[in-house]
């Protein structure tokens, strides 16, 4: 028999206590995690590609890493890019206190459209994008140079709160990641899906044929 509190869709997403901890040095500087769905997607990704290397926009303190790095092979390697040299401190905390040895995470402090040029191009299999909403079309083109193909690109938020689908909403947020949905959903080279765990996350697949 099941508790009386069992949750038939938790019992794919239940946090550790690493996660949680993680969670609330967010809250202490401000930031927003992903969801607890978005992270299952996420490492659910990882897993099926086997990734060996995964380029993170937006590191926050670790919540949206470490599950990827959950999902990816026992070598593979995050690297992750954030404004923030503070929050990126807090993320190898969780990192450490996860027991992710410390190579298996190179996080790098900067803009990410300063940083993200000076990475390899074709060699990364995920992307993920949870940065500067107001530049998630600039992250497509770099994020489409740096897979390989095969590879996948993920964007957080792609619902924003429900503001993308209402047309009368105009802010620059909204717009940015609208615009970033319309270049998804045209683009012949991709295979894409709009998963509705958390704030929606669009994920599309760079396809092997072609250049994207
Ligand atoms: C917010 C949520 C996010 O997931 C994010 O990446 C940035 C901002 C928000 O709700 O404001
Ligand atoms: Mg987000």
């Amino acid at each position: 028999m099941k508790p009386a509190s069992w949750n038939y869709s938790e019992q794919f997403i239940t946090e550790d206590e690493v996660l949680l901890a993680a969670r609330a040095r967010a809250d202490e500087v401000g930031v927003t995690p992903i969801s607890s769905g978005t992270g299952a997607a996420l490492r659910f990704l990882t897993a099926v590609l086997e990734a060996r290397t995964v380029v993170e926009i937006g590191t926050g303190t670790g919540v949206s890493g470490l599950w990827m790095l959950r999902g990816m092979r026992p070598d593979g390697v995050l690297t992750t890019v954030d404004i923030e040299a503070e929050h990126q401190r807090l993320a190898k905390e969780t990192f450490n206190e996860a027991g992710i040895p410390s190579q298996r995470a190179r996080t790098i402090s900067g803009s990410a459209l300063d940083v993200l040029p000076r990475l390899t191009d074709g060699h990364y299999d995920l992307v993920f994008c949870d940065g500067d909403k107001r530049e998630y079309s600039a992250y497509l083109a770099e994020a489409l140079r740096l897979l390989r193909p095969g590879g996948v690109v993920a964007f957080d938020n792609a619902l924003w709160h429900d503001r993308v689908a209402d047309p009368s909403q105009r802010d620059p947020e909204t717009s940015s990641i609208r615009e970033l949905s319309r270049l998804v959903a045209e683009n012949d080279n991709l295979v894409p899906v709009l998963l509705p765990v958390g704030d929606g996350l669009l994920v599309a697949k760079k396809e092997w044929a072609g250049d994207a």
